[in-house]
């Protein structure tokens, strides 16, 4: 299982590659034991970099790491990979841009860039939706879209609820499939739990905290990951879409999947820029993109929620994509139960 092991946490933290980064909020690694061209840089922005790395090359950590020990440096490609950070920076160095080349450039998924260029239909999409400013967006307030969605989401039917119970399965793009439960009580108590080769792996977030746990024992979730599990844990997403983006404003329509949208566009926490695509038809919620500035380039994500159903009055997605440069998780659910006993224990240490 991939998050089991990644060492993930994303803040966004502009423009990195400059080797002696402070930004105020840097510290130093404290965890780490033989940083070479990353000192200066905090571990969650070294973590950031490692996915960066992992998905410009289309391979696991393993490729350039020992998972019992991250430190040695006994792989040929480690020992590579820090030539290259090095020749990055000189390259941006040069053209006096930190971001203006990086792994990504050359590398494009593959250990060894290609040199032979790809006929047309082979070349990749870009990667965000394309969202143009109209008569019509340019008539619409944030503040309008998401009472639209509230109120499309059932607004006065998510005050009687108080707890929620879905089953379903959690397919990967690893590939693999795994049974799942997701429990939620309000406002934002959540537990996830998926079963991986008869084992049980599992992500709390207690309503401050978030912690993930397996048979091997329980690590707690930082920066980026504890800020998506926050998320994740958000019992009503129509009610509290504003807590996480005070500053919404009207960005202007796209389709999706052949749907006309409208997009709204938000500065979340760090330097974090999203996207939220609302249905123009139902008013639903029916994407989000978030960026994460990874000292090395930028990490796109994107969540999409599909196949709306309404239970006890309110409107739930059954599917939940998310989309990662290297990684896809889909959450199916077959079986959603609300205002049923859920043990307090259950987000419990
Ligand atoms: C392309 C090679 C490459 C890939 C892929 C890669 N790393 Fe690294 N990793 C490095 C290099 C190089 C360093 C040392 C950086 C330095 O010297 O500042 C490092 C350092 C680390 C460290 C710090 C170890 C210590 O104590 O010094 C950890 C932990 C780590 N990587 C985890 C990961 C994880 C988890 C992944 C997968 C998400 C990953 N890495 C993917 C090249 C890679
Ligand atoms: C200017 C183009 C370019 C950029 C930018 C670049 N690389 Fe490379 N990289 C190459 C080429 C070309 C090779 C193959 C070299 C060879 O065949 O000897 C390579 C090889 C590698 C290898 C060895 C492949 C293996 O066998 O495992 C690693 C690891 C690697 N690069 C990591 C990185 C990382 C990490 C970055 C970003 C910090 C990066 N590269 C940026 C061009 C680039």
């Amino acid at each position: 299982m991939r998050q089991a092991l990644a060492i993930v946490g994303c803040i966004g933290v502009m423009a990195l590659l400059a080797p002696h980064a402070s930004d105020g909020r840097a510290r130093q690694t404290t965890t780490f034991k033989n940083i070479k061209v990353f000192d200066g840089l905090t571990d969650e922005q070294i973590d950031d970099a490692m996915m960066y790395m992992r998905g410009s090359l289309g391979v696991q950590c393993e490729h350039c790491h020992d998972d019992k020990d991250w430190s040695r440096d006994d792989k040929e490609p480690k020992r590579t990979a820090r030539q290259m950070i090095r020749m990055v920076r000189e390259i941006n160095r040069q053209l006096d841009d930190d971001l203006a080349v990086s792994c990504y450039s050359c590398h494009r998924g593959h250990v060894r860039p290609l040199t032979s260029l790809p006929l047309l239909t082979e070349r990749p999409s870009g990667v965000s939706t394309v969202v143009k400013a109209t008569p019509a967006s340019n008539s619409l307030s944030a503040g309008g879209v998401l009472k639209r969605y509230l109120d499309a989401s059932g607004s006065a039917g998510w005050s009687r609820l108080t707890t929620r119970v879905m089953k379903g399965r959690l397919v990967t793009s690893e590939p693999a499939v795994y049974p799942a439960e997701l429990y939620y009580k309000t406002p934002n108590k959540f537990r996830s739990r998926i079963i991986v080769s008869g084992e049980p792996y599992t992500k709390v977030f207690d309503g401050a905290r978030g912690w993930s746990a397996d048979n091997r024992g329980s690590s707690d979730a930082h920066g980026g990951e504890l800020e998506r599990l926050r998320r994740q844990a958000t019992f009503a997403l129509p009610v509290d879409l504003e807590t996480f983006y005070p500053k919404l404003s009207v960005d202007g329509e796209a389709t999706i999947a052949g749907e006309p949208v409208v997009a709204l566009g938000a500065t979340g926490k760090g330097d974090a820029r999203d996207r939220l695509f609302f249905s123009t038809r139902s008013g639903l919620l029916l994407r989000i993109e978030s960026t994460t500035i990874s000292p090395l380039g930028s990490l796109p994500r994107r969540w999409d929620y599909e196949d709306y159903r309404k239970v006890n009055g309110v409107r739930l997605p059954f599917k939940l994509r998310e989309t990662d440069p290297d990684y896809t998780y889909l959450w199916e659910f077959t079986e959603v139960r609300q205002n049923v006993p859920v043990d307090e224990a259950m987000f419990q240490r």
